[in-house]
């Protein structure tokens, strides 16, 4: 016969998960996400599990299963390795009339846990109908395929609930479209509307319905750009017209990034706000290189320094002195242009002309490319390379690191 489906709400209601392993770390967080009193009987507990028991969000019973474990449960999970310590919760869980999940024997099992996931306010489960006999990994590909959709766009979950209103304020990684997060590409596949930004990963753009408008906000470096203060009208302009605005920027918005100003301007015109963090440049673009702007050994610390004003500007508020005397890690944005007025500044307070500098344009993006050179070189490398925004440059040794994983790379066939 067909399972029914139900969806349970276990709100401070009693799970007993029975088994500490891998299939019990799997089933525990999502069923504390559902607000369940989650208690682990087993001998042994993976170590998240310890974690969780640490910080008082299970309890664990550091022991194998008794008769009595599942009095007072609304559901058990049999998650054991021992088949005959399976079926004894079951028969336990089926004597008292409560639902028991099975992890070794579908067929045997009361109950069965479907693929699942969320996209935006819509959950999402898939089982087949016989799981005894059905590959789990077909189901967890429907699954897949459903919130892909949702998340995308490509199925529309606008239909038959409440249109979402106000404006979202979203981080849309460095540039790889993939680089955006969950909560990310959901918020921007519900838009009416999309401010984008310059640097925002635009190839999302292409999986909006037809009906999105899209407002090219981006600001080209001394070139035409969109005022912030016409952005943050449009915004609240679009909002109180009842459209859901996305304000798609690069990065992380709060990184340099004028997200905040854009916060405060709708919440002073009363339009509601979110955020979403985004993957920032600052530390996604160096990893894309295989620079790690920390390292233990070589860099306890890093500095991530807007450059758009050079030093000895009066505008700039940056402690040069401070930063050339460090030994951390410096991450430059905006420096391109400025990069040999910030070589001699560091070189004036201390760092050695040799410390190793890699310069990353176009990071994350297929027309990526790395430059590496020395603090004593870097500016006539990137004028012969014909470097150009956007760009990262990285000072410290963590850069010799690139280049050790670069080697090893090298002899490391997928
Ligand atoms: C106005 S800041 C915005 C930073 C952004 N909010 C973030 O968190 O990444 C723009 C600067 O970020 C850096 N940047 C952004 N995306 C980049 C990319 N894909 N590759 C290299 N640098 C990038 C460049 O230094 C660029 O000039």
């Amino acid at each position: 016969m067909d399972p029914y489906l139900l969806g349970l709400r276990l709100g401070g209601r009693r799970v007993v998960v029975v088994g500490g392993g891998g299939v019990a770390s799997r089933r525990v967080p999502a069923l504390l996400d559902a607000g369940a009193d989650v208690m682990v009987v087993s001998p042994k507990a993976a170590a998240s599990l310890e974690d969780l028991a640490a910080a008082g969000r299970i309890r664990w019973e550091a022991r194998g299963y008794r008769p009595g474990d599942c009095a007072g449960a609304w559901l058990a999970c049999a998650c054991t390795d021992d088949t005959a310590v399976n079926a004894a919760v079951a028969a336990e869980a089926e004597a008292q009339l409560t639902w028991c999940v099975r992890a070794d024997d579908a067929g045997l099992s009361a109950a069965w846990t479907p693929a699942s996931g969320r996209a935006g306010d819509v959950r999402v489960g898939v089982l087949s109908a016989d799981p005894k006999h059905g590959d789990p990994r077909h189901s967890a590909a429907i699954r897949d395929a459903v919130l892909d959709g949702l998340r995308s766009g490509a199925l529309s979950a606008r239909h038959g609930r409440g249109h979402r209103g106000g404006v979202a304020i979203i981080g849309g990684g460095p540039g790889d479209p993939g680089l955006i997060t969950v909560r990310g590409r959901q918020l921007l596949a519900e838009a009416d509307v999309v401010l984008t930004d310059r640097l925002a990963p635009r190839s999302l753009l292409d999986e909006l319905r037809d009906d999105v408008e899209i407002i090219d906000a981006g600001k080209i470096p001394y070139g035409r750009a969109m005022a912030q203060e016409h952005i943050n009208a449009a915004l609240v302009s679009h909002a109180r017209a009842g459209r859901f605005v996305a304000r798609l920027k690069g990065g992380d918005p709060f990184v340099f990034g004028r997200g905040a100003e854009e916060v405060l301007a709708c919440l002073r015109a009363g339009v509601p706000v979110t955020v979403v963090p985004g993957v920032t440049s600052a530390v996604g673009v160096p990893a894309s290189a295989w620079v790690p702007v920390t390292h233990r050994g070589v860099a306890q610390e890093f500095h991530v320094v807007s450059v758009h004003v050079a030093p000895g500007d009066e505008r700039s508020t940056v402690n040069w002195e401070l930063l050339g005397g460090s030994s951390g890690t410096l991450v430059l944005l905006m420096a391109v242009e400025r990069i040999g007025a910030v070589a001699d500044e560091l070189l004036r307070f201390g760092r050695n002309r040799d410390t190793p500098v890699c310069v990353i344009a176009d990071g994350t993006l297929p027309t990526q490319r790395t430059i590496n050179s020395t603090l004593e070189q870097v500016e006539s490398r990137v004028a012969e390379e014909g470097v150009r925004p956007p760009a990262i440059v990285v000072v410290g040794d963590v850069v010799n690191v690139a280049a050790e994983i670069t080697e090893l790379m090298r002899h490391v066939t997928a």
